[in-house]
């Protein structure tokens, strides 16, 4: 097995494929910054289906087990399907996706999943029309973001886990009524602590919610309990409703850092790789595929990158200085 300076193996790959979304997520993509000048990565400069393949095929041997399709939004990506029919091919994959769900049609769905798409996590933060469209900034309706929960459980792509980000002074209110929803639909409600990623955010850490907060809030409405994790290093602390109606997350990446056993790698649009998502520059990859490299001279690339690793961003936060540049979300993937 590969291990990282702290030794942590190499697990998890996350592939961005495209920069661009169709929302403007108030944590992620604010309009102020990606307005309508802001450029983004021409066809030619992001990686091709055969180059992703091949590279993933090729971190499978380093001990990959798990592979996430990210954006932007990835359903934004032409013939997405295609990339998952090729990566669907690699045995013994976890192949999952993260989509706001804007575009999961049932035709959509049903495409995905006939690709070899395993399961599939959609982002959504509110039930609330107002207080979603203030958070999306496109004036996104909610009844279309669970049109696409829908459509994808009718095709079969389950567990379906939902992803919410809280933000104090804007969907709070949203945490009961959310978890309320969700308790008997067999979907996976999971809190994210809103988190000082890139630099258009505008973080301030009076807007995060610790998850203690939010486990007794809905705690004094609907009794929870912790339980185990699914595997070590699993990001969300997971919790059971004690009646038996179904489970929680809670991704407490600034109240309870989980750095020690981060296992993810992160491959950007453009190919290249980034050991943290709070990174300030990546290694680029794309120019090692395009300059006919061996796979045994990509593979030690990535192997030596890895082995040298020092990465625990969340866990120095409060010690770290706020000048140095960080690479956006929206670029590498939530
Ligand atoms: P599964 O367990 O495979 O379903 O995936 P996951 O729990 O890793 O969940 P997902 O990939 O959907 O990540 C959910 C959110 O957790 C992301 O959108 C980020 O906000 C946060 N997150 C995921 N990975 C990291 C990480 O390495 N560091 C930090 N700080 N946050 C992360
Ligand atoms: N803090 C926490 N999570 C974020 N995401 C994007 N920006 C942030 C942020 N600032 C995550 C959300 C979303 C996914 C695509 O990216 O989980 O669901
Ligand atoms: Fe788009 Fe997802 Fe970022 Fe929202 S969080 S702007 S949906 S990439
Ligand atoms: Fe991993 Fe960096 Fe997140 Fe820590 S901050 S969990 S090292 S990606």
């Amino acid at each position: 097995m590969m291990l990282d300076t702290f030794s942590r193996p190499l697990k998890d790959l996350r592939i961005s494929v495209t920069d661009r979304c169709n929302f403007r997520c108030l944590y992620c993509m604010p309009k102020e910054v990606f307005g309508p000048d802001y450029v983004y990565l021409a066809r030619g400069e992001m990686l091709t289906y055969e180059e992703i393949t091949r590279f993933t095929r090729l971190l499978v041997n380093l001990g990959i087990t798990k592979v996430r399709i990210t954006g932007g939004e990835p359903l934004l990506r032409k013939d997405i399907n295609h990339l998952i029919e090729m990566l669907a091919l690699i045995p013994e994959l976890d192949l999952t996706l993260t989509t706001n769900g804007a575009l999961l049609t049932n035709e959509k769905s049903v495409a995905l999943k006939a690709a070899g798409l395993k399961r599939i996590t959609i982002s959504l933060d509110s039930l609330n029309y107002d207080i979603f469209a203030s958070l999306n900034d496109v004036e996104f309706s909610v009844d279309k973001v669970i049109n696409g929960i829908n459509n994808a459980a009718s095709a079969g792509l389950n567990p379906i886990k939902i992803n919410m980000v809280v933000m104090r002074s804007v969907n709070l209110s949203s945490v009961v009524p959310m978890a309320q929803y969700f308790r008997e639909s067999g979907h996976i409600l999971r809190f994210i602590e809103y988190m000082d990623v890139g630099d258009s955010n505008g973080w301030r850490l009076d807007e995060v919610v610790p998850s203690s907060e939010i486990v007794e809030l809905i705690g004094a409405q609907l009794p929870v309990e912790p339980i185990a994790p699914n595997y070590p290093g699993e990001v969300a602390s997971r919790w059971r409703y004690t009646d038996g109606s179904g489970e929680i997350g809670l991704i407490s990446s600034v109240s309870q850092p989980f750095c020690g056993d981060c296992s993810r790698l992160r491959l950007s649009a453009r190919g290249e790789l980034f050991t943290c998502l709070f990174a300030s520059s990546g290694y680029d990859v794309r120019s090692l595929l395009r300059s006919n490299a061996s796979d045994e001279t990509i593979v030690d690339a990535v192997a030596s990158l890895w082995r040298s690793r020092d990465d625990r961003y969340s866990e120095l936060r409060s010690k770290q200085s706020q000048q140095v540049s960080r690479v956006e979300m929206s670029y590498i993937g939530g």
